[in-house]
């Protein structure tokens, strides 16, 4: 035990951490010359063409005769809480701070949460050969952040490989051993006698050994053909095999208190395999399972919620199983893609998902486009609002369409975010604007150097969802970074708006926004729709309406903006030489008639472009 170091990476997107890890490896010889290739710990295509770590993939080393754990954890917002479980199972931490670059909020907000679990932080500067490195400036903004010494700090080059061995020796001597948890047991109780307490940190669908969860023991052991209870969900499952990350998982006889490594469990379904969650033995002749085995609960445990929905259509319907197919694939290795069917006049078939986050969405539709060949049409993503009818019952809708009309609502509430942005001090006034645009409320700001301050607000988590980040990114240069995470629901004021084609409100059209936008969005959405809708036989009246009622005492509703789409007309007096008005007259009267009764019998058949223009990313 006291030869074993776990730690993990902290670090923004692209300040080198895969890099670095690849220079361990090296050092390490975990991984053969002739395997070895950049990044080695991205694994999947998307990762290493984006250059960004979306699954963990965590890796035993040997060193000086010391065991060292890496948990390689991903860089982004979307997965705050993953982070905050691989930082739970560790402890120390690399803060790997990119030179050219200094620290970034992304940076701070995972500094935090390895703060809060009590980590060992090693502060390493990196990108050192690089001309543009600016080692005081970052060194100085490092220990504003820590209150550490400038001799702390590691100076290193993931590139050329320069100061990696150090950054390997501090991980020995500057971060503790593991402690093992024994609870109210005797001290003098045997290790295979203390109840098994492993804590997942990641759990994947492996096409050989099943649902495999990637654990932190804490305390006790487990060996292959154990039989396992997991807590929170309340599921049993046998260890079909233990082992170890090197990187590739190779078997082990047991894993013990203290180690880092995965068992391969008998579960079929990623579901009952959750981050966050305790495995312990299953007891024999237990009288009160729930109770006991809720004392070997390791803390922290929490179930991860979908903040961020959005319509997944294919272009040709006839791709739709081949769409529910692939769903049901990426599931398995992703346990937090939520999906269920949704049908739309508009869309054909389809699906309503739900991600963690931006990135989360991304990350999914483009591996759907990517592995499995499918042409998508993915909706403008919003959020899921908290609804109060009458009867006082929340209920929460993850669509526009599901929001009945004014009648039947009495509150409406969204979901907020604690925001929190890393910048140069002259683009304070242009963020505050920004902030105050989007409906935000700015809490505090603090100075952490002379030049850079960390801004903190609190903002409507739909406004961050479809252009902040780029806005935030074109008024500060590219300078500020953000970092955000939910608050819980809060009152919003608004309502459902409409839109009526040919007098036929178009479902997949409807939108939720702020009362007091209303009337801005609606022009917009008639407006697009104006210009690209075909011109019919007859004229066509969009509309615009807020309170739309089919039927009853306010049939119809408040109509906010409409265009007319003029009539195609054809010329029914070109026959016609010379001079009779009254002749050509009565032709075009006679068409108008005939539009009219066209109109009323005509349905307007809507082009899957126009409703893209509106409904599209
Ligand atoms: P995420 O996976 O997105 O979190 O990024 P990352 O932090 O793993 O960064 P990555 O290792 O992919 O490095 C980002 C870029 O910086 C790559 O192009 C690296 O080649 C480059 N890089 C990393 N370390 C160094 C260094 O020490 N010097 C120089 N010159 N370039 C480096």
């Amino acid at each position: 035990m006291n030869n074993i170091r776990n730690f993990c990476i902290i670090a923004h997107i692209d300040h080198g951490k895969s890099t670095l890890a690849d220079r361990f490896l090296e050092l390490t010889h975990a991984v053969e010359q002739r395997k070895m290739r950049a990044q080695y710990l991205d694994q999947m295509d998307l990762e290493r063409e984006k250059g960004i770590t979306i699954k963990l993939q965590p890796v035993k080393m040997h060193y000086q005769n010391y065991e060292l754990n890496l948990i390689d954890t991903p860089g982004h917002v979307d997965f705050t809480y993953e982070v905050s479980r691989s930082l739970a199972a560790v402890e120390g931490a690399l803060l790997i701070i990119d030179a050219t670059q200094g620290v970034q909020a992304q940076t701070i907000a995972n500094l935090y949460l390895a703060l809060e679990q009590g980590l060992e932080i090693i502060p390493v500067l990196n990108k050192i050969d690089l001309p543009a490195a600016d080692i005081e400036k970052a060194s100085q903004q490092v220990i504003d952040l820590l209150g550490c010494k400038k001799e702390d700090i590691l100076l290193v080059s993931a590139k050329t490989g320069q100061g990696v061995d150090k950054v390997l020796e501090a991980v020995i001597y500057r971060i503790p051993a593991p402690t093992v948890m024994t609870g109210n047991i005797l001290p003098e109780t045997p290790m295979n006698e203390i109840p098994l307490r492993a804590m997942i940190f990641d759990s994947i669908f492996d096409e050989y050994k099943g649902v495999v969860a990637y654990v932190r023991v804490f305390a006790g052991e487990v060996k292959t053909d154990d039989e396992l209870y997991l807590i929170g969900v309340a599921a049993e499952t046998t260890a079909t095999e233990v082992g170890n990350f090197l990187p590739v998982m190779s078997k082990e006889n047991k894993l013990s208190a203290g180690q880092i490594g995965y068992i391969a469990t008998s579960l079929k379904n990623l579901e009952y395999c959750k981050v966050g969650d305790t495995i312990t033995l299953k007891k024999q002749g237990t009288t009160n399972p729930a109770q006991e085995y809720k004392e070997l609960a390791l803390p922290g445990f929490k179930e991860v919620k979908s903040m961020v929905f959005a319509g997944i259509f294919c272009k040709e319907g006839s791709d739709f199983a081949h769409l529910r197919e692939s769903l049901g694939k990426l599931k398995l290795t992703d346990a937090a893609l939520m999906y269920e069917p949704e049908s739309s006049s508009a869309l054909g078939f389809g699906f309503r998902c739900g991600f963690l986050g931006l990135l989360h969405l991304e990350i999914i539709t483009e591996r759907l486009k990517r592995e499995y060949g499918l042409d998508l049409i993915v909706t403008v993503p919003s959020v899921a609002y908290k609804i109060k009818n009458a009867e006082e019952e929340f209920i929460i809708i993850h669509s526009p369409q599901e929001l009945p009309n004014a009648a039947g609502v009495v509150a409406i509430e969204e979901p907020w975010a604690k925001v929190d942005i890393v910048t140069p001090k002259e683009y304070l006034g242009k963020i505050m604007q920004l902030v105050t645009d989007k409906r935000g409320v700015h809490k505090n700001t603090e100075f952490f150097t002379e030049q850079d301050v960390i801004l903190h607000f609190e903002l409507p988590l739909s406004s961050i969802l479809v252009d902040f980040y780029d806005k935030l990114k074109s008024v500060t240069k590219g300078y500020a970074t953000l970092n955000y995470e939910m608050l819980g629901y809060r009152p919003a004021d608004v309502e459902r708006l409409d839109i009526l084609v040919a007098e036929e409100p178009v479902e997949a059209l409807a939108t939720i926004v702020y009362r007091d936008e209303s009337y801005r969005a609606g022009k917009k959405i008639v407006e697009r729709l104006k210009d690209i809708l075909p011109r019919q036989m007859f004229e066509v009246k969009i509309q615009a309406v807020l309170g739309y009622q089919a039927s009853g005492k306010n049939k119809g509703g408040k109509i906010i903006a409409s265009a007319r789409i003029p009539a195609m007309r054809k010329d029914v007096t070109a026959k016609l030489y010379g001079g009779d008005v009254t002749r050509k007259k009565k032709l075009l009267e006679k068409q108008k008639k005939g539009k009219k009764k066209m109109k009323a019998m005509g349905k307007m058949d809507i082009p899957q472009e126009a409703y893209l223009a509106v409904l599209k990313r």
